[in-house]
């Protein structure tokens, strides 16, 4: 049985000071919440060792939005997944479609991260989806099954068996427009055959796969009711303390 896993991805939002008084208030609703649901908090770098500070031994892991994947030197303005660790965070969000498309990354750069994070000990959010052109063009499975196969290229299945993977639809990030429950499993099944066919059905079985794209507390439920979504990577709906606590309790 996969893990059900919501994690917020927070984007370049909340200064420290609104970090903290959101895992304030966010910790004190969620204590003792026993779903079986991993409770996961993507933030900006700057947030991430208070946040680990204030969540340990608590039901909420941290996470990182992006990380080098060299593992130390002369790389201005990165961060390593060295330095992520050593302050308590245990998720990092790779691939995301606004890293592929604002900041350019490749296929070949997110392996090499996906790589580095898994030999440091963190867990990948592999992010992979199409756009709205190739939805129209049929090209669904295309997109998601090459972005599958690139970010994992190279993985034994141990190491592929650590990760998670969010399928993220990216005309359905940020927009409102949410893909039908339909269409968001359809593409969660074919990221699990993909895996499949890398790494067998057993591995698939359990492998977490998660939807992303405007999901809210009143979408989450039914969404992670269908059989291959896992749980979400939620963005705008996570910034809001009351928000992102009923989604969580509405799943199992
Ligand atoms: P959204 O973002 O929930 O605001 O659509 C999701 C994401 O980009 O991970």
């Amino acid at each position: 049985m996969p893990k059900t896993i919501m994690a917020a991805n927070w984007k370049m939002n909340m200064t420290n000071s609104e970090a903290k008084a959101f895992i304030k208030e966010f910790k004190e609703k969620v204590e003792g919440l026993d779903n079986g649901v991993q409770i996961v908090i993507c933030a900006p770098f700057t947030a991430l060792a208070k946040l680990a500070k204030k969540t340990r031994e608590t039901n909420i892991a941290i996470g990182a939005e992006n990380m080098y994947f060299e593992e130390k030197g002369a790389y201005t303005g990165e961060i390593s997944a060295a330095m992520l660790v050593d302050i308590g965070v245990q998720y990092v969000i790779l691939g995301h479609s606004e890293r592929r498309t604002i900041f350019g990354e490749s296929d070949e750069l997110i392996n090499k991260k996906v790589k580095q994070a898994l030999n440091t000990g963190l867990t990948p959010i592999i992010c992979v989806g199409e756009n709205l052109e190739e939805r129209k063009a049929d090209k669904v499975a295309d997109i998601v099954c090459n972005q599958v196969r690139a970010a994992f290229a190279g993985l034994t299945s141990d190491e592929a068996a650590k990760c998670v993977v969010a399928y993220e639809p990216i005309w359905a990030i940020g927009t409102g427009e949410v893909a039908t429950p339909e269409q968001a499993n359809e593409a969660c099944g074919m990221v699990r055959s993909t895996l499949s066919e890398l790494y067998g059905a057993e591995m698939a079985e359990n492998a977490t796969i998660q939807y992303g794209g405007s999901m809210n507390g009143s979408n989450a439920a039914e969404l992670v009711a269908r059989e291959h979504i896992n749980g979400g990577l939620i963005g705008g709906a996570a910034l809001k303390v009351d928000e992102f606590t009923k989604m969580i309790e509405s799943v199992k």
